[in-house]
């Protein structure tokens, strides 16, 4: 009786351990579950992540104040997205286009004249040019200023000083709504 009772209790202790290892497989199992959920989203916020592999790219520009600019990529390749303000419009506008390098009027350039969106890629031999960050130089004429040859690009992005032969390229984009536009 004695030994029934023992052998009981194992039993029961058998069981208890085998819920136990059950319990933690489970529990295991629901932590690398949750962890492969979350890989993907961490990875989906990874630049690198969509720099080769898509041929467009999303943009929301909720908060993004005007002067303000952000940095997206497509194709590798980093874009600038400024959100103009008045003045920057009405700079690119008073130009004598017949006077530019790369003569583009600005209303070619922006389809909404709030929002400017070139590949940020200088057209001298490649570099990336600075002004698209708060404190960074935008040259003589308020867009951006490429430091590896001096070349200067105005609120339009088009050249205007410097060896640069053309404007930063507008890449094509569509817009999804007021605020997201898909770039590609
Ligand atoms: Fe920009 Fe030379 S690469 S000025």
């Amino acid at each position: 009786m004695a030994e029934t009772t023992a052998g009981s209790q194992e039993r029961h202790e058998g069981e208890g351990t085998r819920r136990d290892f059950l319990y933690l497989v489970t529990g295991a199992t629901a932590a690398v579950g949750a962890g492969s959920l979350v890989w993907p989203l961490i990875d989906s916020m990874n630049p690198a992540a969509n720099v080769l592999a898509l041929a467009s790219t999303e943009v929301n520009l909720a908060g993004v104040e005007p002067g303000m600019a952000i940095t997206v990529t497509w194709r590798g390749k980093p874009v600038f997205v400024r959100h103009r303000t008045e003045q920057d419009i009405s700079a690119a506008r008073e130009v004598d286009v017949a006077t530019l390098r790369d003569p583009q009027p600005d209303q070619a350039r922006a389809e909404k004249p709030e929002w400017l969106v070139v590949v940020g890629v200088c057209t001298h031999l490649g570099c990336v040019p600075l002004g698209n960050r708060q404190g960074e130089p935008k040259g003589n004429f308020g867009g951006w200023f490429c430091p590896c040859h001096g070349s200067h690009y105005d609120t339009a992005g088009r050249v205007r000083q410097g060896p640069a032969p053309l404007n930063l390229a507008v890449p094509p984009y569509t817009y999804n709504s007021d605020t997201v536009i898909t770039i590609g």
